[in-house]
Order: structure tokens, then C-alpha cells, then sequence
């Protein structure tokens, strides 16, 4: 462990999206351990249900009994409204207060993976996947940007919540290779332009989540199919615990270098 690593991670205002279930619910209750009292918790996802009972959770929790608010903001990311609404949240819980400024790039789709790329004729199919994947994250990540402006005392980080497939081909996931790689690039070029953002890209890595079960039983490369499926079976998926406490030890440590992807098995 770095000698340097902070204990906490100030009084934070953390935006999340895919928040109702997956990985991005179990970023917001460990980031909810690791923020000080005063802190904002902004939860996005289309699931008003879910977010509500995330945010009950949290208000009963050691955190939220002790100053921390929990804001739900059930929005389509694909749409302008949605994102308006995420960014509306946002500015009004930006206080004098806030020492840092956390936004997690986390919801994505798999997109349909029972195909291979050849099929992917219908130009409207192939926007509305990059439309979520791809622009909506860099939309809302400049508005944000703008809305949540430099000042004085203020750390912003941007987590942009990856996979190998920014890295490698896979068979039959021409759209969710093509999103993830976009995006990798698309906050590097961001880390690179703004040296003062702490920009990272974090692989989680193969997690138990609903995506992997649609990933195991749609995937139309037989050889990726059954590798997803023995995965499972043999117990080698990670939880999403033990992959977001490795996401927040880098957050504490803050020795990344912006704009890096790092994968959960480098750590
Ligand atoms: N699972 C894995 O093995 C794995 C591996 C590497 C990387 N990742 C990445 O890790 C992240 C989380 O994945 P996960 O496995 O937790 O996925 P998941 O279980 O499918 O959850 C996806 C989240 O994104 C939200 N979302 C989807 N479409 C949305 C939309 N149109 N508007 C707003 N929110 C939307 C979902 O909420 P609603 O449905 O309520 O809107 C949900 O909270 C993703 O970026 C994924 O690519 C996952």
C-alpha cells in the first residue's frame, strides 16, 4: 500500500450511473463509506425502484445517519432529457462545500451479441448502441464538466468504467468492442487536454452481474460462449465487491496516471 494513500475521499459529490443494480450499486455503497459527512450521492439509472431502495439503504447506513445525502435521479441516459436531468441534480449539489467532484462513467449495455458483424447492416441499430454507449458519456461528462467548473481546493475525477474489449476483439461483440474502445479513447483525449482532471479507465474485470448472464447465453461465438460459461460455472467470476475495492484503493491512492486504463488483474 502506498504510504501517501488518503483515508478518505473529502467531502465528495459523486455522480453514478447504472446505479440501480451491477457493479455501478456496489460503487455507490463503498464510495458512500469512503466520502466525509456533507457528501452527495447523485444515483442515475432508468430503475426509479431500484435507486430508491438503494438510497433507503443508504440513509440507514453508518454514512447516511452521519451527513451523507442520497439523491436519486431515474433518467434514460440515451435521451437529452435524461442527461439534462443528471445535470441539473448536479449543479444544485455542487455547494461552496464539495472538495471533489467524483463522476463514475458506469452504465453500458451489452448491445446485441447473438450476431456477428456482418449482420449489423441497419445504420439506426448500430447509432441508438452508440448513442448510449458513446455519446451520451461524452455529453454528460462535458456537461458536468461545465457545470461543476475548476476552482480553488477542488479535485474532479473521472472514472470511466471499462473492459478488455477497449483492449481486444471478441467474436461476435462488434458493438460493445467498438463502444468500450471509443470511449477509452474519448477520455484520454480528455486526460490529455485537462491535466488537472484525474481521468482514469478501470477494467473490473469478469463480474456476476446481469450482464455476464446475458453474455453467457446470447453470445453467438461458441468458443466466447463457452469460456463466459465455465467462467461461471468454475466460480472464476469476481464479485463486484472485490472488484470495486480495488477500484476505491485506487481512488485513495490517487497515483494513477490520468487517462490510464487499468484492469482489476494488473492490481
Ligand atoms: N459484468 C461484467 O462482466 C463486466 C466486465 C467488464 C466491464 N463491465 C462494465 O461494467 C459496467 C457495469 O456493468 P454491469 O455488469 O453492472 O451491468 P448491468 O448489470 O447490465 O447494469 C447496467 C447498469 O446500466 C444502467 N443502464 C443501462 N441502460 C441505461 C440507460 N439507457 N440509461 C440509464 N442507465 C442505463 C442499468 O440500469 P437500468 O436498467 O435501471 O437503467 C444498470 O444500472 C458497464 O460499463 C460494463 O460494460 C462489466
Amino acid at each position: 500500500m502506498s504510504s501517501s494513500q488518503r483515508k478518505d475521499l473529502g467531502r465528495a459529490l459523486c455522480i453514478i450511473t447504472g446505479a440501480s443494480r451491477g457493479f455501478g450499486r456496489t460503487v455507490a455503497r463503498e464510495l458512500s463509506r469512503l466520502v466525509k459527512p456533507g457528501s452527495v450521492l447523485i444515483l442515475t439509472a432508468r430503475s426509479e425502484e431500484n435507486l430508491r431502495s438503494l438510497e433507503v439503504e443508504l440513509a440507514g447506513s453508518e454514512a447516511g445517519k452521519s451527513g451523507l445525502l442520497v439523491q436519486c435521479v431515474p433518467a434514460d441516459l440515451a435521451q437529452m432529457a435524461g442527461l439534462q436531468s443528471v445535470v441539473s441534480a448536479s449543479r444544485a449539489a455542487f455547494s461552496e462545500h464539495i472538495d471533489h467532484v467524483i463522476l463514475v462513467n458506469n452504465a453500458a449495455s451489452l448491445g446485441d451479441v447473438s450476431r456477428f458483424t456482418s449482420s449489423f447492416t441497419d445504420m439506426a441499430e448500430v447509432d441508438s448502441y452508440l448513442s448510449l454507449n458513446v455519446t451520451s458519456c461524452l455529453c454528460l461528462t462535458a456537461r458536468l464538466l461545465q457545470a461543476l467548473p475548476p476552482r480553488p481546493g477542488l479535485c474532479r475525477s473521472v472514472i470511466n468504467i471499462t473492459s478488455l474489449c477497449a483492449l481486444q476483439p471478441f467474436k461476435s461483440w462488434a458493438l460493445y468492442c467498438t463502444g468500450k474502445a471509443a470511449r477509452e479513447m474519448m477520455f484520454r483525449v480528455l486526460a490529455a487536454e485537462e491535466p488537472d482532471l484525474r481521468v482514469l479507465s478501470y477494467s473490473p474485470g469478469p463480474l456476476d452481474t446481469d450482464m455476464q448472464l446475458v453474455a453467457r447465453s446470447s453470445t453467438a461465438d461458441p468458443d466466447l460462449k463457452k469460456t463466459f460459461s465455465d467462467m461461471f460455472s468454475s466460480g472464476q467470476l469476481l464479485t463486484c465487491e472485490a472488484s470495486c475495492a480495488k477500484l476505491m484503493k485506487l481512488l485513495l491512492e490517487d497515483s494513477f496516471t490520468s487517462g490510464a486504463h487499468i484492469d482489476v488483474f494488473d492490481l
